[in-house]
């Protein structure tokens, strides 16, 4: 069913037509001040409300407050309301089971049981608001994702383990770290070229004293089966003479403000103006620039800073230094107050975000009542942009900022995680949400992206890491935490090595769940929906179909509680593809697990293909496959074995009998 409040701005999330329905939706109570309207649920006691995609706190989102409203937050705590994506679908599941979808290109805020804990509000203006009515969990997502489309299925390549570290400045800085991932065998598919590979951090350029022929780099590399993945910044450097800034500025292709000039916002490049790509031309035009790097044998890229982020707006940093230079003298601390305000409050300001403006198919429209879709629409028109390079390859393409609708064109990261073990539980949590957005190819910076990670921390990360599609080790000047910086090297190459292990069944599993829009991770309660001990775990999950995992994410454990809602097989992986297994019934167990193995759980009657460790993607040897069995009947098991770089089909999936 679907309702509309206001005069919703297109964001294309939705596919198939739906037809408006009359009346008011059924389950809410509608409220409205001015142009917000709230609808409001009475949670029972034992409802939970699962989804918000990318949100902070758990996988039931009850007892919280959240906020659509794409913010990069570097350090973000519990306290944090919104992330960089705006995921608007959530399910009730308890006395009643159904699904809402908010379609919205502005703020929406959702109180779950914050105000009061048994009251679910959701408060927004110019939506639709899309309903869902289904048996279980499960049956709801699947409906909802039918409606926005099939998940973006990258190239296989990017399955495999990327490093990356914002600090790589040249083209030796970028070899001396393949060559110490090469001595110390551990295995690698790509490595990530952060702003610095850019001639002053301007788009679609390439520094050439850092990178004299990058060309030439990226094809030597690719010899060695890896690829570099450059980064793309959603804002581009105001100089006279850069083409990109030339070209944009004269076709009128840039966000203007109120007086019809480009919005001037300060970002890596400092002063820098938004290209607006809510414009169907302008986004066309920015598509067309990543040509300049596909040219030179680039297969994949990270869109970053497209929240957007404003350190500054011209203006506000112009009144911030008015005010700065009045100020002769810090007589109290109301003085110190202001004036340090007027400067710490002019990053990612909302008064800012009321000053420009898209021209759209829609006619011009503020940035406001659009902010979600920028992230989206920037990825948008790179994928859009890949499909005429090469209509049929795949391409490597996700973002830090997005909404519902850009699954369908990228994967995302989930931004600047921090290296606490509180983020590697965050990063467990935020996965089922995210799929049952869509969002499929995703991951969090593995060891954490700021302050000082540990070996420990990485190797836990890490034995996360290896079962989530995007396996990427980031993070910022902070300790260097390649796999090769820490004494036990051998407990890297193993662990990667179990990825490489997995991934015929993570592969296979993430294309079944694109076709069949059906969720790679899910809490345990979308499995076990009568079981009420499984509806509380908040640090398990199913991933795929076969497995349960149970990462350890404290500091000096040595094993963790877990619960098994079913009879399983304990899998303790160490090295290779050789595996113990341990029959266990139902119930609670301390398992221990130490530092150098993953431990995971096999379901009744699944089985879990398994290929021998590999260097890289393209080694992966996929056609002699060890069975991991917890059956007593054949069982089947569909593979996908297609070449991993262009459009899949039928015949690309192979059903296996597996015997017991
Ligand atoms: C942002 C990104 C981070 C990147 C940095 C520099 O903080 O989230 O991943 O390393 O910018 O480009």
């Amino acid at each position: 069913m679907k309702y509309r409040f206001g005069r919703p701005f297109p964001t294309d999330a939705v596919i198939k037509q739906v037809p408006l329905s009359s009346g008011s939706p059924a389950h809410f109570s509608l409220s409205r001040e001015g142009e917000l309207v709230t609808l409001s649920y009475p949670l029972s006691e034992g409802d939970a409300v699962y989804g918000l995609g990318e949100q902070m706190r758990g996988m039931n989102k009850r007892g919280w407050r959240y906020e659509s409203w794409n913010l990069d937050d570097p350090i973000h705590h519990e306290s944090r309301t919104n992330l960089y994506g705006a995921h608007n679908f959530f399910l009730v599941f308890g006395r009643e089971c159904f699904g809402v979808f908010v379609d919205c290109a502005g703020r929406v805020e959702f109180d779950v049981g914050f105000t009061d804990r048994n009251v679910l509000a959701v408060t927004a203006k110019d939506f639709d608001l899309y309903l869902f009515e289904g048996a279980s969990p499960l049956e709801i997502v699947r409906e909802f994702r039918a409606l926005i489309g099939r998940s973006y299925i990258p190239p296989k390549w990017a399955f495999g383990f990327a490093q990356s570290r914002w600090g790589y400045k040249t083209e030796a800085d970028i070899r001396e770290v393949y060559e110490n991932y090469e001595k110390a065998g551990l295995p690698l598919d790509m490595l990530f070229l952060d702003i610095d590979y850019m001639e002053r951090f301007k788009d679609f350029t390439v520094d050439k004293t850092r990178f004299p022929d990058l060309k030439a780099f990226s094809a030597e590399m690719k010899k060695k089966n890896i690829r570099l993945v450059p980064i793309i910044d959603a804002a581009v450097k105001v100089e006279k003479g850069y083409p990109v800034y030339e070209e944009g500025k004269k076709k009128g292709y840039f966000c203007t403000d109120e007086k019809g000039k480009p919005f001037i916002a300060g970002v890596w490049p400092g002063n820098s103006v938004l290209p607006d790509v809510l414009n169907p031309e302008a986004r066309r035009w920015f598509g067309r620039k990543y040509k300049i790097l596909l040219d030179k044998g680039i297969e994949g890229f990270w869109n970053d800073m497209n929240e957007p982020v404003l350190f500054y707006s011209e203006a506000g940093l112009k009144e911030a230094l008015r005010l700065a230079s009045e100020t002769k003298e810090i007589a109290c601390l109301d003085d110190y107050e202001r004036v340090s305000h007027a400067f710490f409050s002019l990053q990612n300001n909302d008064d800012d975000y009321r000053t420009f403006y898209h021209e759209t198919e829609n006619g011009r429209i503020v940035h406001e009542a659009v902010h979600n879709l920028y992230g989206y629409n920037m990825t948008r028109a790179a994928a859009e942009y890949f499909a005429e390079y090469a209509p049929k390859k795949r391409f490597l393409i996700f973002s830090r900022s997005s909404c519902v609708g850009m699954h369908r064109y990228g994967g995302i990261w989930t931004g600047d995680n921090s290296a606490w073990w509180s983020h590697l539980l965050l990063n467990l949590q935020q996965l089922p949400g995210l799929n049952m957005c869509g969002f499929l190819f995703a991951g969090a910076d593995l060891g954490g992206f700021g302050g000082d990670t540990t070996e420990e921390l990485l190797l836990r990360w890490l034995a996360l890491g290896v079962f989530v599609p995007l396996m990427r080790n980031h993070c910022n000047g902070s300790r260097p935490q390649e796999c090769y910086r820490f004494t036990r090297t051998d407990v890297f190459r193993n662990i990667l090595g179990i990825r490489y292990s997995l991934l015929p069944y993570l592969y296979s599993e993430f294309v079944r769940c694109a076709f069949e829009n059906d969720m790679l991770f899910k809490p345990l309660s979308f499995c076990y929906p009568e079981d009420r001990r499984a509806a509380t775990v908040e640090d398990q999950l199913l991933v795929g179909d076969s497995l349960m995992i149970a990462p350890v994410y404290t500091q000096n454990a040595a094993g963790r509680y877990v619960y098994l809602p079913e009879r399983m097989k304990l899998i303790r992986m160490k090295a290779g593809d050789r595996f113990t297994e341990q029959v266990l019934e139902k119930g609670e167990y301390y398992i221990p697990v130490a530092l150098d193995e993953v431990v995971f759980f096999l379901r009744s009657g699944k089985v879990l293909p398994l290929a021998k460790p590999a260097k890289n993607t393209a080694e992966l040897d996929e056609k002699n496959l060890t069975w991991v069995k917890f059956t007593e009947t054949p069982v089947q098991f569909t593979l996908c074995r297609d070449g991993g770089t262009s459009e899949i089909g039928k015949e690309d999936f192979e059903t296996v009998t597996v015997e017991p």
